[in-house]
């Protein structure tokens, strides 16, 4: 952490709005843009029921309304079922995000009977082959489809998230549709962002300028066809945009991420960020931990900021971008996000671009690079 920026005043901190529980980095699939860290936990490490329980309740009762049972592949824990009904218990709006392929009709069953509020299911295309080829896993596509059914027979709501990348925006407008075929309730786009294993694959799913363009009209045309009816979740990627997105809500401002091992981030990245030893949850409480912690306080508010965010009026709209990427770019995790014009770093995107759209038309994209963690355990 850089010593010589003031650490902002923690009076009046709101308390966050979601909890987002990674239970565990174990999961079936293999999808090369994968968010996890690169050293990912294994499963003797991972926090035991008793603690997340603890967790759940501490949650609560700092005024956290909602959690998000993640990971990997949440269901890969067999305490899942049990950590759903305490979160109901303690009045937690609850919501699974899952890859489902470890799902059917009797643990959803379970699952809704514990309190469970919603699922978001992944996928990885619209075209069964490819989405396999992407996730890495044999009739992965075919059994999500057939769980969404199964999702919306348990009586729960359901959001189809895709994540797009140069392999699949072509085909936007066929997941567009398949999420309303399915039923979902809201539809989530999610560009690909190249943090921890997807920076490794940026070459190979980094999308032309051409194909962005196309994406947005397609979001813009369903989103007129659908109004009312689905909800669309969309933002343009940070290297085509001109400001930055509002990274997690905010440093320290929306979200409490908890990793397998219990560690209490501001955002699932953080880690990747020098100078920062974040707490336990083991040995210290999410309330001490979200007012207190200095790796929390670090980027909360605006104090820490440099020109130009410092004096920009958007400074309390986006918060001044994303810590992480602007730590992966320029090295200094106190710099504007190099996402906004006014940075003297955009340059890095505009370069970032500009290479991209010289591999697309340079021909097929490079090979993936896949990594494997297992997991075989079902929710029962
Ligand atoms: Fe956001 Fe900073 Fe850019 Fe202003 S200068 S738009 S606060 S990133
Ligand atoms: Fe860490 Fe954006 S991912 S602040």
């Amino acid at each position: 952490m850089n010593a010589l920026l003031p650490i902002p005043p923690v009076a009046a901190i709101e308390p966050p709005l979601a909890l987002l529980a990674e239970l565990t980095h174990r999961c079936p699939l293999q999808c090369p843009y994968c968010a996890n860290p690169l050293e990912m936990e294994r499963a003797a490490s991972e926090l035991d029921t008793a603690t997340w329980l603890r967790v759940l309740e501490e949650a609560a009762a700092l005024g956290v309304l909602q959690v998000h049972f993640s990971g990997g592949e949440p269901t890969a824990r067999r305490d899942l079922l049990e950590m759903v009904r305490h979160a109901a218990a303690c009045g937690l709006y609850s919501n699974l995000i899952t890859s489902g392929v470890t799902l059917d009709a009797a643990s959803l069953a379970a699952l809704a009977d514990a309190g469970l509020d919603h699922v978001q299911l992944s996928f990885q295309d619209a075209d069964a082959a490819q989405a396999d080829r992407i996730g890495g896993y044999r009739n992965g596509h075919a059994r999500k489809l057939v769980v969404s059914q199964q999702i919306r027979e348990a009586g729960l709501p359901l959001t189809a998230n895709f994540v797009v990348h140069r392999q699949n925006l072509d085909r936007l407008p066929e997941m567009l549709a398949l999420g309303e075929e399915l039923g979902a309730s809201r539809i989530e786009i999610a560009h690909v962002q190249y943090y921890g294993w997807a920076l490794v694959n940026r070459a190979a799913l980094m999308p032309s300028r051409a194909q962005l363009e196309q994406a947005n009209a397609a979001v813009a045309q369903a989103r007129a066809d659908l109004r009312g009816r689905i909800t669309i979740d969309y933002v343009v990627p940070d290297y085509y945009a001109a400001r930055p997105k509002a990274c997690m809500g905010g440093w320290a401002r929306r979200i409490i991420n908890i990793t397998p091992a219990g560690l209490a981030l501001p955002c699932h990245a953080a880690e990747t960020l020098p100078g920062f030893q974040f707490p336990s949850v083991r040995t210290t409480s999410l309330g001490a931990i979200w007012r207190d912690d200095p790796g929390f306080t670090r980027f909360r508010g605006t104090a820490w900021m440099p020109e130009p965010c410092r004096s920009c009026e958007q400074r309390e709209v986006d918060w001044g971008g994303c810590r992480c990427q602007a730590f992966a770019m320029t090295g200094d995790a106190a710099a504007t996000d190099p996402a906004c014009a006014m940075s003297p770093d955009h340059f890095m995107m505009a370069d970032a671009v500009a290479a991209s759209d010289a591999v697309a038309a340079a021909g097929p994209a490079p090979d993936l690079v896949y990594r494997r963690i297992r997991t075989a355990a079902l929710v029962k």
